[in-house]
């Protein structure tokens, strides 16, 4: 009889999702364990616990100061958090900075993607890691292969564009942060963080965004997707971390909440409708009462 040893496990088997054989206990992508980070008095987030996973969707929702973007920055290596412990890999890291983060494999596409207008899209794509062919003084861009390279890579997410020689300036909001995530996909992140990537886009091309999360997704991709909006996030996500002041009101996997609660606890079901109680108390305008007890009532959990 063979004694089995204890074999390190692989990276590919953690992003499969699968056990740690020393532990036995899963070991995420990434995991958030009662983070906190302060700044000064401020405390941006506290006590915030969140696990992102290969191929899964995990939806980080909340208003304005709400904490999203401190969440994002700790994660992608521009801030360090000061309480809990944040893993990658099953391994707790403080990153120290950007590059540190993307050596880990994650990598952020921010709402004001850092693109340079006037150049073609293929130059975009690889801005800051340009292929060269020959050496010495006979070395030049490898213009053909990159744009050979930039074509495909938006071919296999599904995005069709004419032309990788047209100004990026040209495109759309929408096709600019898709052509952002063919780039992070491309060069081998394994995480990707979105932080309201359809912030400032109308229905139909928040639609098309929203369909190339679920692409990276099923490319094997842990996403991170920021957003204040539950119409966008239920469809798409499978674990929905409510934030609020800092702190976390609700953790959720999808199978365990609706859209109509996801919204309620959003909106702040029961602050509106004080809020629209108050109004009447004060003999608040009738058309102004009606409109905030609409809104309540449209952000009633469904009873089931
Ligand atoms: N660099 C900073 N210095 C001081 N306070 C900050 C800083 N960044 C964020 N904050 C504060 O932390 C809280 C959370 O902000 P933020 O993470 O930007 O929220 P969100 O992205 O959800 O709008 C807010 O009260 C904000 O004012
Ligand atoms: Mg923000």
């Amino acid at each position: 009889m063979t004694i089995m040893k204890n074999r390190d496990i692989t990276q590919d088997e953690l992003l499969r999702g699968e056990k740690d054989p020393l532990t036995s206990t899963p070991v995420h992508l990434l995991e958030l364990d009662k983070v906190g980070k302060h700044y000064g008095n401020i405390i941006a987030l506290s006590d915030v616990t969140m696990a992102v996973d290969a191929g899964r969707v995990t939806c980080v929702l909340g208003d304005n100061g709400a904490g999203k973007s401190t969440l994002i920055k700790i994660i992608a290596g521009l801030h360090k958090h000061d309480a809990g412990t944040f893993s990658i890999f099953g391994e707790p890291r403080h990153l120290n900075s950007p590059r540190e983060a993307l050596d880990a494999g994650i990598a952020a596409v921010y709402q004001d993607l850092a693109v340079v207008s006037l150049m073609p899209i293929w130059r975009n794509f690889f801005l800051g890691s340009e292929l060269t062919t020959g050496v010495g003084p006979f070395k030049r861009l490898d213009v053909e292969t990159m744009k050979q390279i930039t074509k495909k890579e938006l071919q296999e997410m599904g995005i069709d564009l004419r032309d990788v020689e047209q100004p990026i300036g040209q495109l759309s909001g929408g096709e600019r942060q898709c052509v952002a995530i063919a780039r992070a996909v491309h060069f081998g992140a394994k995480v990707l963080i979105l932080d309201e990537p359809t912030a400032a886009l109308g229905v139909k091309q928040s639609g098309v965004v929203l369909r190339y999360i679920l692409q990276a997704r099923d490319r094997g991709l842990g996403v991170i997707f920021i957003t204040h909006n539950p119409h966008h996030a239920f469809p798409v996500g499978d674990r929905f971390l409510l934030l609020k002041r800092g702190k976390s009101i609700g953790y959720y996997n999808k199978k365990d909440i609706t859209l109509e609660e996801l919204t309620a606890q959003m909106a702040g079901g029961a602050e509106l409708a004080e809020l629209a109680h108050e109004l009447e108390s004060l003999g608040g305008h009738s058309d102004v009462v009606a409109e905030v007890e609409a809104e309540v009532a449209s952000t009633e959990p469904r009873r089931s």
